[in-house]
């Protein structure tokens, strides 16, 4: 048995992947989680206390971490500033949290020898053409677009040269674009979801024609699980599912899963800068770690994702009406 510490375990992946660790495997469970807006306490509810314990904490906090780090057997690090949008109104949690956040996770293993998972994404790459079927590799260049996928390309960058540098042993995944369950209503999917069940218009960016690689969450919860069992450290592993869809397709099946007409949705101003494509070539995965997805059908995925915000009202109502007010301001 060991005991994972868990950065931002409170966030949307981080609590599906304490939820999955808790029921595959006996492993013990520390989340660290400064229980930012992103958070919610909620979904951490029902994991049994003996196993699983939530520490509120900021991960640039040294002295915190180094205690942690120091009874970890291993540190599987999700806490980030996530969302593209909030990164174009306001760069520096991003900057503060992926890059010095990680820097002082990574000094944390260095100094008591303790393995690391990073966490990160496919947006590190930047996009792809919409008009090729080219994918992303391991060995594709970092060409990041956003102050968001800026900094998670720099704290890849800082875990390759703490391992280069200074042996630390870590092993990091790229993944492509999650949905499922807890995912806060500022992402897309669950956004509209909500709009939705709200009687509110879904809000899609300019023509839609940007293509996602959507994963659900389960399946990459399972991928980093496998990771940290068979995984060789200094090795970056992309982690991603064929869920090639275009924001509009995606949109239209959530309207008409609801019910509603196809048609019923606003465009809205694009985003700045927004990417283009993603797409990962997940074949490492399978072919050197044995992982395959289970979520094969996305349209079943959505469906069940639908379900549970339906079912969970209390979970993301609170939350609703300062999303939205937060994009208003954006939009004047
Ligand atoms: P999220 O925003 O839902 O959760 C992030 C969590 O980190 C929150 O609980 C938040 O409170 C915590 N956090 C933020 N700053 C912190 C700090 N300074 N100290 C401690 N905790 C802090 O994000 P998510 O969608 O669950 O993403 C988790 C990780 O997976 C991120 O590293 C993200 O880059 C990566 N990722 C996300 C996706 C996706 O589709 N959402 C895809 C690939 C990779
Ligand atoms: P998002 O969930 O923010 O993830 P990412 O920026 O990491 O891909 O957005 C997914 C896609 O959906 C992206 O192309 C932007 C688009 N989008 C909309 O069309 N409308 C929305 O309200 C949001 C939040 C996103």
């Amino acid at each position: 048995m060991g005991r994972l510490l868990v950065t931002g375990g409170a966030g949307f992946i981080g609590c599906n992947f304490v939820r999955t660790a808790l029921s595959a495997t006996d492993h013990r469970v520390t989340v660290l989680d400064k229980m930012t807006y992103a958070a919610n306490a909620a979904s951490l509810a029902g994991l049994d206390p003996r196993r699983c314990e939530l520490v509120v904490g900021d991960i640039t906090d040294a002295v915190l971490v180094e205690g942690l780090v120091a009874e970890a057997d291993i540190v599987v690090h999700f806490a980030a500033e996530s969302h593209n949008d909030n990164s174009l109104e306001d760069p520096w949690p991003f900057v503060h949290t992926n890059l010095i956040g990680t820097y002082t996770l990574l000094e944390a293993v260095r100094k008591h020898g303790v393995r690391f998972h990073h966490v990160s994404t496919d947006e590190v790459f930047g996009d792809l053409p919409l008009d090729d079927a080219v994918k992303f590799t391991e060995t594709t260049p970092y060409n990041p677009s956003s102050p968001y996928s800026a900094t998670k390309a720099g704290s890849d960058l800082l875990v390759r040269a703490w391992v280069r540098s200074f042996g630390v042993e870590a092993t990091l995944s790229n993944c492509s674009n999650n949905y499922g369950p807890y995912q806060h209503v500022e992402k897309f999917i669950p956004r509209q979801i909500t709009n939705i069940l709200d009687g509110v218009r879904p809000k899609l960016y300019g023509e839609g024609a940007n293509v996602r690689d959507w994963i659900h969450v389960q399946d990459h919860s399972r991928a980093v699980l496998r990771i940290l069992e068979a995984g060789v450290s200094g090795r970056t592993y992309l982690i991603g599912a064929n869920g090639e869809q275009d924001n509009m397709t995606v949109l239209r099946m959530i309207l008409r899963l609801m019910g509603q007409d196809e048609d019923d949705f606003e465009q809205v101003r694009d985003r700045a800068g927004h990417d283009l494509r993603y797409a990962i070539d997940g074949r490492r995965m399978r072919d050197e770690l044995d992982w395959v997805p289970r979520f094969t059908d996305f349209r079943a995925g959505l469906k069940q994702t639908i379900t549970w915000y339906t079912e969970n009202r209390d979970w993301w109502e609170p939350v609703k009406a300062s999303t939205e007010a937060k994009y208003a301001k954006a939009e004047q």
